[in-house]
């Protein structure tokens, strides 16, 4: 944690700044030890504030916000979901979010939030598939080769050991670029023409498209027993991925059930339908994967614990470095109920600095 040398300023951790840090740290490194945080944060999942996130639906997109506290610390992420933003030069996905200190309420940090997303995105899955993929899996399909898609394949290489890639996407480009990206990085890596032919052979099948529609990228003909789904592009209302009847013969884990039957793959279920919370497989009070056969689904769609763990542990990262910047955020007056003292005197300060010598 930076040293503040006053109580206006916020440390800031720009875009720049923040790939500065995932590259000193090592982008393997950064996902493994980001992983822990959230898994740890998981294993104490009860003591955390908990809420669907708040989402402001438009007709292209979504914009979200997600807070959560621990009693200590508090957080929030704002973040968008447009769909339709790649085809105007925008990412689908932007973020930015604060860590707050709950004794006093002062923010902490604030930080950019869009690579630390897909980074976080990226280690609960891997985390998750540590429980639930088959054991010895070492080849993913990831269908939906955009922003995402590198991120996933990385932290499965480092959490899960994942070696063998099989790629597709609607857009020839988007999987040249993906494998582009992730060549050299120990890979061996096939880019398919369909979706059914990426899913050959694959134990972990990762699903990251982006369509505001209920679209069917994976139809029950295509998943194998002993197959373990990480389904990352389903995350709103009338947006999904999986055909219905994957969902009947899957064993189906979620991140927070209130958010998650509104806006996963569960939507297309009764209320009711039985899932696990990933958790309570973390805290050891629920199994994961039970045997080689089994389908398992982690129908995620992003909760704010795990935003939580990440600026938390951005913020334990920048400790001795100078990877943020000063940001004069909040006002400071000499006395502290002088709010309007302080107006007047810059006032007087400008005015005295605008006369002319
Ligand atoms: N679960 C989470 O925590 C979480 C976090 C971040 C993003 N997301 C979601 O993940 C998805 C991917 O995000 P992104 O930032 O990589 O988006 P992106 O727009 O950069 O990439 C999406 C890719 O999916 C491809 N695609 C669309 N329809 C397809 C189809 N039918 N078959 C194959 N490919 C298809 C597009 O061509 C594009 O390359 C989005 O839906 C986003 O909302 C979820």
């Amino acid at each position: 944690m930076p040293a503040l040398p006053t109580l206006n300023i916020v440390p800031f951790i720009s875009v720049e700044n923040m790939m500065d840090l995932v590259l000193n740290i090592g982008i393997e490194t950064f996902l493994d030890e980001l992983a822990a945080y959230i898994e740890a944060d998981f294993r104490r999942w009860e003591v955390f504030d908990k809420v669907p996130r708040i989402a402001s639906h438009s007709r292209e997109g979504v914009i979200e916000l997600m807070p959560t506290s621990d009693g200590t610390l508090y957080g929030f992420k704002y973040v968008n979901g447009h769909p339709k933003n790649t085809r105007t030069g925008r990412q689908t996905v932007t973020a930015f979010g604060v860590l707050s200190d709950v004794d006093s309420g002062y923010p902490l940090l604030i930080s950019e939030m869009t690579i630390l997303t897909a980074l976080r995105t990226a280690a609960t899955s891997a985390m998750a598939a540590k429980y639930l993929a088959p054991e010895n899996a070492n080849c993913m399909a990831i269908i939906g080769n955009g922003a995402q898609s590198e991120f996933q394949a990385i932290a499965f290489k480092a959490l899960l050991g994942i070696r063998r890639l099989r790629l597709y996407d609607i857009d020839p480009n988007a999987t040249k670029r993906c494998a582009k990206n992730l060549r050299n990085l120990g890979f061996e890596i096939q880019a398919c023409r369909s979706s059914e032919e990426a899913v050959e052979g694959a134990h972990v099948i990762t699903t990251a498209t982006a369509d505001k529609q209920c679209a069917t990228i994976l139809t029950d003909n295509m998943v194998g027993p002993g197959v373990h789904i990480n389904a990352v592009g389903g995350d709103c209302p009338g947006k999904t991925e999986l055909h219905r009847d994957i969902l009947l013969r899957s064993d189906i884990f979620v991140e927070y059930p209130p958010q998650t039957r509104i806006e996963g793959e569960i939507q297309q279920m009764p209320a009711d339908h039985p899932v696990t919370e990933l958790w309570q497989v973390i805290a050891g009070l629920a199994p994961g994967r039970k045997n080689g056969a089994q389908v398992t689904l982690f129908d995620s769609v992003g909760f704010a614990i795990e935003d939580f763990s990440a600026l938390r542990y951005v913020r334990d990262k920048l400790s001795g470095t100078n990877l943020y910047e000063n940001l004069d955020l909040l006002a400071d007056p000499d006395e502290p109920r002088d709010l309007f003292g302080m107006l007047l005197r810059r006032k007087a300060l400008t005015a005295t600095s605008r006369k002319p010598a």
